[in-house]
């Protein structure tokens, strides 16, 4: 028990039909809940992780801060972090719980935000939409805002801080929704597993490709550490990069392969999944 690992980079598939061929073989890359503090060793894992990693795009699911009044801090590092970093398709993000609207407002950022609203991202001649809501201090998003105008049948993927988001939308609204949040548990215990989730769901749901009512959630297990001083630490549970490739269903995922154009070079753990 311990920090056992500082960084886990996982990889899943995740097959969409709606995603027309064009979009066949995206990758995303999914990071979530830095809770900034001081620089560390996963943080410099994480980085030097993405600098090597072909992915597309980079999407991001809130908490920066580890105190909403220390906003400040927080744009100071994720503009360290996020330097240099630039997949081809962009990198957004949206706020957490932790985060005060005003760290949105910051000049200068890395990335663009999503606040409610969505954009129209254009792979080789066909779309996919992307979706963010603000949940933030003291605000919980308007999720009619965030997915409105987006035409019936098209494929979209929704960024939500909180997996259970997920209970909101209807059936076939929403492909993928990637969410944070949890912190996978945290501390999670030999056989035991994590106790809590922060959220209402299950607490194998805590990390992980999962599907949450009628939409599949990819939950990230986070950078950072919340809670009281006792608690503040990750047992049995590193800081985590998840990788997303998108399949289309004009042809199903070799079973264990890894996309093309990814280096391995900074992967403590690697974790393959068959798709949700
Ligand atoms: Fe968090």
């Amino acid at each position: 028990m311990g920090f056992q690992q500082t960084l886990a980079v996982r990889e899943y598939t995740v097959t969409i039909p709606e995603l027309a061929r064009n979009g066949h073989g995206i990758r995303i890359a999914h990071i979530s809940d830095f809770h900034f503090r001081r620089w560390n060793k996963a943080l410099s894992e994480a980085r030097a992780c993405l600098l090597a990693t072909t992915c597309d795009l980079l999407l991001v699911t809130g908490d920066f801060s580890d105190l909403p009044q220390r906003w400040r801090h927080a744009a100071d590092m994720t503009r360290r972090f996020f330097d240099g970093v630039e997949p081809r398709l962009g990198t957004y993000a949206v706020l957490g719980n932790h985060d005060k609207t005003r760290l949105a407002e910051q000049p200068d950022m890395p990335f663009r935000w999503l606040r409610d609203e969505n954009v129209a991202l254009d792979l080789n001649g066909t779309t996919l939409h992307l979706a963010g809501i603000e949940q933030c201090y003291g605000a919980s998003g308007d999720l009619d805002a965030t997915l409105g105008g987006i035409p019936d049948g098209e494929p979209v993927v929704l960024l939500a801080h909180y997996p259970s988001t997920a209970f909101d939308l209807a059936p076939g609204q929403v492909q993928l929704q990637l969410s944070g949040h949890t912190h996978g548990g945290q501390i999670c215990l030999p056989r035991l597993g994590c106790v809590f989730t922060n959220d209402c769901i299950p607490t194998r749901q805590a990390r992980g490709l999962h599907r949450i009512a009628d939409t599949r959630v990819h939950v990230s297990a986070g950078m950072g550490v919340s809670g009281p001083v006792p608690f503040r630490y990750r047992v049995g549970c590193p800081a985590e990069i998840t990788l997303l490739t998108l399949w289309s269903g004009v042809a199903r995922p070799e079973s264990s392969a890894s996309a093309p154009g990814t280096s391995h070079k900074h992967r403590p753990v690697m974790e393959l999944a068959n798709p949700v």
